[in-house]
């Protein structure tokens, strides 16, 4: 469905992605011998406040960090990026970043947001058309993680395309999702495109842990904020507390996990069937990849971006990639 009706928005196309059936996915997931839960699921209302919350923890080191690089490099960004260019985010998360990114840029001349939340994704894209009043606004309403095509309502004269994916998003996929995200961002953005990405890096597992393990105990209620849903959306039979927030570094697989484990023996039921839980059994809720630069470069590589420029905080915690297709 194509649609332009939104007062103030160059464009707005619904894809309308198919929003995976939350029932069907916990019940398959449950089905495993490793018990999992997608994280994609983490993100109701109720979760995304929580992820802001996380955010703003102490410990959680990552968006203030990427955050303030961003500011950090803004000239030298603008001196980068070709003015005129059309800016692709997907998912379009906190605003703060795409703002420091648009004013940083010299006159761009499009923004094209990718989401597939519809009412997260309106009301990103009427904020930004209402304070960018020059800047022409799109929005395609899809699941970043499916193929796209270059939309038809968006221009199609300029080919200087910036696709834009902050936050290290793309740690939540395994580097085998991260290469095949990657190759489809190169087809969307063209042979004369370009990608700015914030990519987390490894370090200190102490730092890791700490920042998945917060004091205040946010992302531990994110965490547990799946059965809440489960629960009140699918009728789940099973007591929240008795389960645990578990979040570790695993180094073998770079990557932080994270866990919800079972306190007890028990049986759990959703959706008319049972589910039998060890004592200390867990369900895999989430990875976190963390990368070094030269790895994160060699991925992108393969996937036809060439590195032309990267930078790092103080500490090297957080990266920033400019990339240029093949
Ligand atoms: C969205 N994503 C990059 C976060 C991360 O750090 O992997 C999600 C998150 N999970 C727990 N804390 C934050």
């Amino acid at each position: 469905m194509r649609d332009d009706q939104i007062e103030g928005i160059g464009y707005f196309v619904d894809l309308q992605p198919e929003t995976e059936d939350f029932l069907a996915t916990v019940l398959d997931g449950l089905s495993q011998q490793q018990k999992s839960i997608p994280p994609k699921f983490f993100y109701d209302a109720k979760g995304s406040k929580i992820f802001d919350q996380i955010c703003e923890a102490p410990e959680y080191y990552v968006t203030r960090t990427e955050i303030a690089l961003m500011n950090e490099i803004a000239g030298e960004i603008n001196e980068l990026v070709e003015p005129g260019s059309i800016v692709v985010e997907y998912g379009c998360g906190s605003s703060l970043k795409i703002r420091a990114l648009l004013s940083a840029l010299p006159d761009p001349a499009e923004y094209l947001a990718i989401d597939i939340s519809k009412s997260h994704l309106i009301a990103t894209v009427k904020e930004i058309a209402a304070d960018y009043p020059k800047l022409r606004v799109g929005a395609i309403c899809a699941d970043f993680s499916d193929a796209l095509n270059w939309p038809a309502e968006a221009n199609a004269e300029r080919d200087q395309r910036l696709a834009f994916f902050p936050g290290s998003t793309i740690g939540n996929q395994t580097p085998e999702e991260a290469l095949q995200f990657l190759e489809r961002v190169r087809h969307l953005v063209g042979d004369n495109g370009n990608l700015l990405i914030g990519v987390d890096l490894k370090k200190d597992t102490d730092v890791l842990n700490r920042a998945y393990n917060d004091a205040a105990g946010y992302t531990a209620d994110f965490n547990l904020n799946l059965l809440r849903r489960i629960k009140d959306e699918l009728g789940g039979e099973l007591d929240i507390s008795s389960f645990e927030h578990d979040a570790f570094y695993n180094e073998d697989l770079s990557r932080i996990e994270m866990h919800l484990v079972s306190r007890l023996e028990q049986s759990i039921g959703i959706g008319g069937q049972q589910f039998d839980l060890l004592k200390g059994e867990s369900i895999h809720t989430e990875n976190s990849y963390k990368y070094s630069i030269e790895e994160f470069i060699e991925l992108a590589g393969t996937a036809g971006f060439n590195s032309l420029k990267t930078w790092t905080d103080a500490d090297n915690y957080f990266s920033i990639h400019y990339m240029a297709a093949k």
